[in-house]
């Protein structure tokens, strides 16, 4: 590998403005952290470059390997280093690791994760052409006031003189290294260091989606963006509560007095549940000993508390409007059909699921035991994790006097 061309990303900031407890970078954009987006453009380039990222030294683990998935095959051409107090100390980190080749250095801050790949090429085209510094830049449309320092305007800037400038900042790799070698103060971008050495540095038109991620505003609007023009699709989650009662008489005698309904005469004759388990069936799973549930279908709370999830996340109504209470297909029928069939609707619905997590609220049976099985089984079943927890309610309610269960489910799926 002998590019000419090295980019760094400095991601060694901690976001105080932004103000979440993880450094700027690593925080989520839009299902993605904003340092693995703002390398999107880089390996976007149709040149080779050496790509140096500089991370925080507290998260240095996890910063790397967004980096290499952010990555794949071309991960040999990344280096990842630790940065320094300020993006001054970083950038030099990320300048000792220069390939011997480099001739071309673009600095770019991964806050300013939305820019476009057409902005480094502009960069790299200017340098190379100019044997210059290049940085791009917007005009101000703001009018801008000259204070006092204590919040009084005292004259109008002529905002004509005036650029915004962004990254990813190019230079000669011998001007910056000098200017880098004996530097006059701490600067906020590299041209300003470059300028000081007394080095001609020319501005190119810039991109308002370089924009830099400072405050939660703008991460807010840098998500929108995305989703607007890139398509990308957020989560969505889903509630889903269900209970059924302990069938009261005898699980065969129970049977026995309610017969299946005729097909086709069930819509009109059904109403009331009725028990038609003979065994109790819960979370997927078949107790043998216990008592059965009440309930047109086998009663699987679990079940169909986590279809209700799964349906109301991808915003197709709830497990009555889907099935009908009354459709003798799911007379009896087990928790399974039913997961079956929700997976099968959200999925042509455009939705795969990210995760299950669900709780039953029941004083009997004992479910600790079986926890593990139970979720092997749902999440064989949907092809997903499901986690399953259970609770009592110390006596109280109708679960507390063993009168039924309940349980309470949540789901998160993806569109697209
Ligand atoms: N940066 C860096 N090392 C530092 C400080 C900043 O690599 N010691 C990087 C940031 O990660 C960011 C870029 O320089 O990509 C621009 O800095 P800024 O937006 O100011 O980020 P932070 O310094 O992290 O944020 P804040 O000033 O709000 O604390
Ligand atoms: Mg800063």
């Amino acid at each position: 590998m002998n590019p000419t061309v090295a980019v760094v990303v400095v991601a060694a900031g901690s976001g105080s403005r932004l103000g979440y407890s993880l450094p700027k970078a690593l925080v989520s954009l839009a299902q993605r952290s904003i340092l693995s987006r703002s390398l999107d453009p880089v390996f976007a380039l149709q040149r080779e470059v050496q790509l140096i990222v500089v991370a925080p030294q507290t998260h240095f683990a996890l910063a790397e390997q967004m980096v290499r998935e952010t990555a794949g095959r071309a991960s040999e051409s990344c280096t990842v280093v630790i940065g320094g107090r300020s993006r001054q100390e970083s950038v030099a980190a990320g300048l000792a690791v220069l390939l011997p080749s480099v001739e071309t250095v673009l600095i770019h801050d991964a806050a300013r994760a939305l820019t476009p790949t057409s902005q480094f090429e502009a960069i790299i085209d200017a340098v190379e052409s100019e044997g210059v510094g290049a940085i791009p830049g917007l005009p101000v449309s703001d009018t801008i006031k000259r204070t006092d320092g204590f919040g009084t305007a005292v004259a109008t800037v002529d905002r004509s003189e005036l650029s915004a400038v962004q990254t990813p900042q190019g230079f000669p790799r011998a001007q910056l290294e000098a200017a880098y070698a004996n530097p006059t103060g701490d600067f906020t971008d590299d041209a300003a260091l470059v300028a000081d050495a007394g080095l001609r540095v020319m501005i190119v038109h810039g991109d308002p989606l370089a924009f830099k991620i400072t405050t939660p505003w703008d991460l807010r609007r840098a998500e929108q963006l995305l989703i607007a023009a890139v398509g990308v699709a957020l989560p969505r989650t889903g509630l889903g509560v269900d209970a059924h009662a302990f069938a009261s008489a005898p699980a065969a005698s129970a049977a026995v007095a309610a017969p299946a309904p005729a097909a086709g005469l069930a819509a009109a004759t059904t109403s009331a549940p009725a028990t038609t388990a003979d065994e109790l069936w819960l979370a997927g799973l078949c107790w043998p000993g216990e008592t059965p549930l009440e309930g047109h279908s086998d009663g699987d709370v679990v079940a169909h508390a986590i279809c209700d999830a799964l349906l109301s996340a991808s915003g197709l109504g709830d497990l009555g409007s889907v099935f009908g209470t009354s459709d003798p297909r799911f007379d009896g029928a087990h928790g399974e059909v039913f997961l079956v069939e929700t997976l099968r609707l959200i999925t042509e619905a455009g939705f795969r699921i990210g995760n299950v997590s669900v709780q039953l609220v029941a004083a009997r049976p004992r479910f600790a035991p079986r926890r593990a099985e139970a979720e092997g089984v749902l999440s064989g079943i949907l092809g997903a994790r499901v986690t399953v927890s259970a609770t009592t309610t110390d006596g109280l309610g109708f679960t507390g006097r063993s009168e039924g269960v309940m349980a309470i489910a949540s789901a998160l799926v993806y569109p697209g």
